[in-house]
Formats: structure tokens, C-alpha cells, sequence
């Protein structure tokens, strides 16, 4: 360790004041003046944190992001999403891997660089797309540019003297409605409820059925009148925390809200926290989305000197709230809000067994509501402008308008926003599914925890009453093999799982196999029927959400693409997943046998 390094650690250790619910971030921190996690680092964190060295390092291990071997100077991550991959990700990938002299997954020898993939990293819209240390996005990637880029790593030039252009995230707001289309709020929901009062407000958001729109699609009212009614222990509050870990593969809906409309989401976040009386805020930041981090601090910055956060807000006596930004470290499970609490307290991030649920006992045992960005964007428009105005958007049992990450085959990507109840067709005209000769063949709602809908369902509604979904939209056209599409999102399930319970833990990994043997080419009528029972067993035995939803892509293919799985059915009997006989050709070799005998097949 350079002295340097020396000193960049104590800094953070002190700036964290050594504080164990800030392991993770202290850890994340610590790791970008470091590289890794070496044992001598992790064991000074620990003595700084009061944690024993195995604790720390559990903690480490069970983030992507944080590295407990060492990686390349510039370690990239190339985004291992469907629509990544249908853009050419992995051949571009090879090709830096081949111009780089590496292999995927492993260091340089002379520690330059490291390549790898990571899950979806939420630029669905312009992929191929990958990061550089965690911090740095470049999008839209292309052959000249992987070259150009590989020329660059190869000449040491620091990130921060790379073409701006790579590192462009566009928001391309394709479709607007009331909450893409409204000028962003800076004060005026909070004054109105304040002026009506927080009985009043929280009556506006039960009228408003707001509905959340992270999955589930909880009532946000009743959710909040729940957390209201939970008593916070003496000398502590209530907890408000935005969800903005958007890991749902091809979703990117709340980094378009986040970077266009960051004040609208945090002036929900203080309304709820004047319903609540809360006095603590969170944003859970996915670490893919580390590069809005300083953008998001400067808004906070400018809202704390305009009186919307801080000591009495407003000027309205006892209403004191402010929220701090905690950066995650690349783990799809902490979207799950159980397991978002453990890790803002700086633990590993396994879902919590429920209840007590987090309204009664959330972030450090405080009551904690928990909402997705586009909910507290929501909130404060309904604040704003009533909830009968928002009820009257939308249909009877989904009041309101989503907003959709578009991508895939279609000639426009982007954010669209629509009322509840559009059809899943008026989408795909919209974005262009159809045009260049494309014919769809099916769409991906919600991500792969979502629902697959093939041609004969595109006449359907979003709604929670008919398609629900948490804001994903990847269009499939004809050419696209939707077994390989289900097999990508098995692999990501798999990868994905936090390993807590065994049916998710050893499911997802035998689905893995069963789906990887049909690819290879040995499967038989068994391996079908096998891969059935395991997607029915995973749905009502696991833990959490994450392993309940991880078969829905295999179950929706199975039922709707049927064709794509039977072609790789080659047998009706079990057959093995590997060519015994070619196995046993290097003995042969050695041996000098080859005799009928010596084959498997032949024998007998
Ligand atoms: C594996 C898993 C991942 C999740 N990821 C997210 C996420 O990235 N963002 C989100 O808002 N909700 C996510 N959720 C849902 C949250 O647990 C929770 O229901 C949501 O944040 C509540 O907010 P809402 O009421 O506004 O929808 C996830 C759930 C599971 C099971
Ligand atoms: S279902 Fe999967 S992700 Fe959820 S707790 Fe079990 S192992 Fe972890």
C-alpha cells in the first residue's frame, strides 16, 4: 500500500466517522483509492469499524462490485444485457479481448486491465454499453470505437481524458405525459401540503389509488398510513427511502427521472417524510448508476439553500428532513427493499424474513417506507395537484400513468410515458416495431421477472388488471431465438441469486444447466419435462421475489414459443450432457487402442 493510499483511507474511514451501517460505502470507497480489497485493507476497516475481518470480508464478497482479488487499472465491464447482446456486445467484447492480449474474466499480466461482464447496466436504449471502474459509462459501442478504445488503455490515458462523446447518456423522452411533461417541482407540492396538512395530504394519495410502481404495486397510501401508525422507538423516526436500484434487466425509466426530473423525486420523498414525521432519508443508488451521483449531490446542494430540505422546511416549525445519497455496489437481490435496508446498514444484502415489515421495523428498526423512484415522483404531483385529478388518469383499477424503458427491435428507443390501459400495440407502433420489415414476435413486460406476451396478445392492456409491470419493454422481432432469450435470463437469475434459500440458491442453477444442455445440443423429451417441474417448484418455495419470478421467462416460452425448445429435443430417453465416447479419446490415444471395443457406442 502507497502512502498515499495510506492517508486516502484514513480519509474515508474518517469522513464515515467509522461507522458499521456505512461498511458498504466505506468499503466502496476504500476499493477506488485501492483497486481491491486486499486482506491488509480489509482488516484495517474492520478495526476502524469495530467488525471482526471475516465479518468485513463476507460483506465484500457478497458485492460484485467490490473486489476481494485484484483487477486490471482499467477494469471493464461490458453490460450483459438481451438487447445489449442482440446489438453485439459479445463479439465486440472478444474483439477488445483479442486487440488487449486477455481473456475474458482474467487480469493482464502486467495488471493493466481486466474484461468482463456484468448485468444489465441500465442504457438498454443505447447499448452495446459498458463501465470502466465502476464510475465511468461509455455507450454505444461499435468495432472502430472498441479499437480506438483498446489503443487508449494500451497508452495509459486516464479515463477522464477519453472522448466525451463515448460517455454520452442520452434521455431520449420519446412519449411525455404528467409526470415527464410537468416542469419539475421545486417547493410547490410541499407548500400544498403543507397548506393542507399531512392528514389531509395522506387522504389525497388514498384518493389518488396510487399505486407502486416497483413491481409489486402496493398502495402507496396505504403503505404510508401503515408506516404512520408504526411507532418509532425513543429517540428515533421514521425512514423514508427511494429505491432508485433499477436492476431489472432492460428498465431505465428511473435514470431517465433521476437525471430530467431529480427534483420532482425528491420533493416526494419530503412530502412523505411530512406525512411521516420522518426525519431521515435514503436514496439507494445502484452502482451502475454511480455517474449521476455528483449531478444528484448538486441538486440536494441547491434544495437545502432554497429551504426545501434541512431545518424547518419551509419555515413550517418542527418539519426537518434531509436525505443522503448511498451509492450500491452491484447486486440485483438489493432492489429487493428487505435487502435494500441491510445493505444501507452496511451488511450483506439478504432479504430479511417478514414480518416484521419494513413500515413496522425497517432501517435500523425504525419504521421505513420504502418506494420506487417513479412512486415519489408521483406522489408529489398528486400532492400538488389532488388525488382526484391523478385518479381520473388512467383506468379503475391502475389510476395514473407508467412510464416504459423501450428497446430492443424497434426503430425508436427511449422513455415513453402513457395512462394506464394503452395496449401493448399502440407501443410497438409507436416506437417503430414494425417499420424497416420487422415483424415482432413477441415483447418482454416488466423484465424477465415480468411476463413474455407473443403476437396474439399484443391487444392487451398495462395495467395491474391485465400486464402489470415495473417499466420494462424489450421488443423481439422474427429473427430473435426466444430459447436463447429465456436462457440469457436464466443465466442472470442464477448469477443473481443471493444464495440465502435453497430452492432459488440450487433451482436457478439447475435450470442453468438443463437450458445449457439443450444449447449444446443433447436434449431430450426428459430435460423438458425436468425443466418444467423445476419452474413450477421455484415459484412457490422460495424466499423472496427474486427466485419466485426467476422461472417466469423459461415457463413463458415453454407455453408460448414452444417450437424453440422442441428443435433442440433430440431424444425422447435421458441422454448424458456430454459425448462419452469423445471424452474417452485421449485414453485411447494414450493407450494406442481403437479397437470397437475401446468406443462406447460400439461396445456390445
Ligand atoms: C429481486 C427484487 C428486485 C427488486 N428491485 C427493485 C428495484 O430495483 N426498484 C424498485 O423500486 N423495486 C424493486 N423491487 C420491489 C421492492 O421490493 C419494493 O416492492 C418496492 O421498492 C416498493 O416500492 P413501491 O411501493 O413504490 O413500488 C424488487 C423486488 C425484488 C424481489
Ligand atoms: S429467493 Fe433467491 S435471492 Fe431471494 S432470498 Fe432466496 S436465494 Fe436469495
Amino acid at each position: 500500500m502507497t502512502s498515499a493510499q495510506d492517508d486516502a483511507i484514513d480519509a474515508v474511514l474518517a469522513r464515515r466517522g467509522g461507522r458499521r451501517d456505512q461498511l458498504v460505502q466505506i468499503l466502496r470507497e476504500v476499493q477506488s483509492h485501492t483497486g481491491w480489497l486486499s486482506r491488509p485493507v480489509l482488516a484495517r476497516v474492520a478495526a476502524a469499524v469495530g467488525l471482526t475481518p471475516a465479518i468485513v470480508e463476507g460483506v465484500a464478497g457478497f458485492y460484485r462490485f467490490l473486489h476481494l482479488k485484484p483487477v486490471g487499472c482499467y477494469h471493464v465491464l461490458w453490460s450483459d444485457n438481451v438487447t445489449d447482446r442482440m446489438l453485439g456486445s459479445h463479439g465486440l467484447a472478444r474483439e477488445m479481448c483479442r486487440e488487449l492480449l486477455i481473456e475474458p474474466g482474467k487480469v493482464s499480466e502486467d495488471g493493466l486491465v481486466s474484461v468482463g461482464f456484468t448485468s444489465c447496466t441500465g442504457l438498454g436504449d443505447q447499448g452495446p454499453a459498458l463501465l470502466v471502474n465502476h464510475h465511468q459509462v461509455l455507450t454505444r459501442m461499435h468495432a472502430r470505437r472498441v479499437a480506438e478504445l483498446a489503443d487508449l488503455i494500451r497508452a495509459r490515458i486516464p479515463v477522464s481524458d477519453w472522448p466525451a462523446e463515448w460517455m454520452q447518456v442520452t434521455n431520449p423522452v420519446q412519449r411525455a405525459d404528467v409526470l415527464l411533461g410537468s416542469e419539475p417541482l421545486q417547493g410547490q407540492a410541499l407548500r400544498a401540503a403543507i397548506a393542507r396538512g399531512s392528514d389531509a395530504t395522506l387522504a389525497e394519495i388514498n384518493v389518488s389509488r396510487l399505486r407502486g410502481r416497483g413491481g409489486a404495486g402496493f398502495a402507496t397510501g396505504t403503505k404510508w398510513g401503515l408506516c404512520r401508525r408504526a411507532l418509532p422507538a425513543a429517540g428515533t423516526n421514521r425512514v423514508v427511502v427511494c429505491n432508485a436500484d433499477e436492476g431489472e434487466p432492460g428498465t431505465f425509466k428511473d435514470r431517465a427521472l433521476l437525471t430530467l426530473h431529480p427534483d420532482s423525486v425528491f420533493e416526494g420523498m419530503t412530502v412523505a417524510a411530512y406525512l411521516l414525521d420522518a426525519r431521515r432519508g435514503f436514496v439507494y443508488l445502484r452502482g451502475e448508476y454511480r455517474y449521476l451521483l455528483e449531478s444528484l449531490e448538486q441538486v440536494l446542494a441547491r434544495r437545502r439553500a432554497q429551504g426545501l430540505l434541512g431545518q424547518r422546511i419551509l419555515g413550517s416549525e418542527g418539519f426537518d428532513f434531509d436525505i443522503d445519497i448511498h451509492v450500491g455496489a452491484g447486486a440485483y437481490v438489493c432492489g429487493e427493499e428487505s435487502a435494500l435496508i441491510e445493505s444501507l446498514e452496511g451488511k450483506r444484502g439478504n432479504p430479511r424474513i417478514r414480518p416484521p415489515f419494513p413500515v413496522e421495523r425497517g432501517y435500523l428498526g425504525q419504521p421505513t417506507t420504502v418506494n420506487n423512484v417513479e412512486t415519489f415522483c408521483a406522489a408529489a404531483h398528486i400532492a400538488h395537484r389532488g388525488g382526484t385529478w391523478w385518479a381520473g388518469i388512467g383506468t379503475e383499477a391502475s389510476t395514473g400513468t407508467k412510464i416504459h424503458s423501450v428497446s430492443g427491435d424497434c426503430a425508436r428507443p427511449g422513455i415513453y410515458e402513457y395512462p394506464f390501459g394503452v395496449t401493448v400495440e399502440q407501443i410497438l407502433h409507436d416506437c417503430g416495431a414494425a417499420e424497416q420489415g420487422r415483424r415482432t414476435q413477441a415483447v418482454q413486460v416488466g423484465g424477465p421477472s415480468g411476463v413474455c406476451l407473443d403476437a396474439g396478445e399484443f391487444t392487451r392492456r398495462i395495467g395491474f388488471e391485465d400486464v402489470p409491470t415495473a417499466g420494462a419493454f424489450m421488443v423481439f422481432d422474427h429473427r430473435r431465438d426466444m430459447f436463447e432469450v429465456a436462457r440469457g435470463f436464466a443465466h442472470f437469475f442464477a448469477h443473481e441469486s443471493c444464495g440465502f434459500c435453497t430452492p432459488c440458491r440450487i433451482g436457478t442453477e439447475l435450470v442453468v444447466r438443463r437450458m445449457d444442455k439443450l444449447a449444446a445440443g443433447y436434449g431430450s423429451l426428459f430435460d423438458e419435462a425436468e425443466l418444467d417441474e423445476l419452474q413450477g417448484l421455484l415459484h412457490g418455495t422460495t424466499h423472496c421475489g427474486l427466485g419466485a419470478t426467476a422461472t417466469n421467462p423459461l415457463r413463458d416460452t415453454l407455453t408460448r414459443f414452444r417450437a424453440a425448445y422442441e428443435r433442440r429435443l433430440h431424444a425422447t430417453h435421458f441422454v448424458p450432457a456430454f459425448d462419452l465416447d469423445a471424452e474417452l479419446a485421449p485414453a485411447r490415444r494414450v493407450t494406442g487402442r481403437d479397437d470397437p471395443l475401446a468406443h462406447l457406442e460400439r461396445y456390445g
